[in-house]
């Protein structure tokens, strides 16, 4: 075969997540880490909250703990504040990114900046390896002006994190899974090619309009997160309307899970010390 042979991935599994509740009572939709949503190693959970009624959103997440794991806020409309025991403390803004290593541990709060109007956005969960998982918190953060947007034909790429087969680079860096996060707009009825190392892992998430993945007929309307399978490259096409879609991926860390609430480690052993460290306050 030669070098040059493209595997498209295909979408292998597609979910249109389900509507929970959680914080002290912010409604969303859980798109990946429930019974039906299954993890796409090294990526635990992805939520996506989207409402113009402050109802939906005031309660925020005031304080809870973290450990083992990153959490990646990425704020389409809204803004959030972000405040940690550690003395940490921020505003994420509309089209800004906040990706937050817990390692071994930190107690925060996350609550609209806002009381009024639309709030859109993403929490996506990274799983960190087990050398990473006791290590000390970490914070990178950039407002939109920080995050490259590559232009094509017919789309647009923002690149969070990762970069793309044209060299466009993210400002964050995401060594432990190699994590890639691009942020995709398509005019109608045109095309996005990228390739991706066959090694990771990659989902698209679909929340405007409605893509056609590879060769598969069906185009996925949104919203709707597609799990993909195996090869080298993935083809994004434009149902007859604008789309926006997220292009996430990396590494996977084929370790153990151990998964209770906000702790991830990799042994049950780990997660009642995670739970004891926490009460006795060693976060
Ligand atoms: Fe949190």
């Amino acid at each position: 075969m030669s070098s040059s042979t493209t595997v498209s991935r295909k979408p292998v599994r597609v979910a249109s997540g389900e509507l929970a509740s959680d914080g002290a009572g912010v409604r969303l939709r859980r798109l990946m880490g429930t019974p039906h949503s299954p993890s796409i190693d090294p990526f635990l959970m992805l939520d996506y909250f989207d409402s113009p009624n402050a109802s939906d959103y005031l309660a925020g997440f005031p304080e809870h703990p973290h450990r083992g794991f990153e959490t990646v806020t990425y704020m389409l409309a809204g803004r959030m504040r972000h405040r940690d025991n550690h003395g940490h403390e921020g505003v994420i803004e509309p089209g800004g990114v906040q990706w937050m290593t817990a390692g071994r541990g930190i107690v925060h709060s996350e609550m609209p900046e806002q009381t009024e109007g639309l709030m859109r956005g993403f929490q996506l969960w990274v799983n960190l390896p087990a050398r990473l998982k006791m290590s000390a918190p970490a914070y990178q953060e950039y407002g939109p002006e920080r995050m490259p947007v590559e232009a094509r034909e017919g789309a647009t790429v923002k690149v969070i994190a990762g970069r793309t087969a044209r060299g466009t680079a993210g400002p964050i860096a995401t060594a432990a899974t190699e994590a890639f996060y691009f942020d995709i707009a398509l005019a109608p009825g045109t095309s996005f090619v990228e390739s991706i190392d066959p090694a990771h892992a990659a989902f698209v998430v679909i929340y405007e309009g409605a893509l056609r993945i590879g060769e598969h007929a069906q185009a996925i309307r949104a919203v709707a997160l597609a799990a993909l399978g195996d090869g080298d490259a993935v083809v994004l096409t434009a149902a007859d309307a604008p789309a926006r879609a997220l292009l996430i991926g990396g590494r996977p860390l084929r370790e153990p899970v151990a998964w209770y609430g906000p702790f991830v480690t990799n042994t049950e052993r780990e997660i009642v010390q995670a739970m004891d460290d926490f009460q006795a306050g060693r976060f």
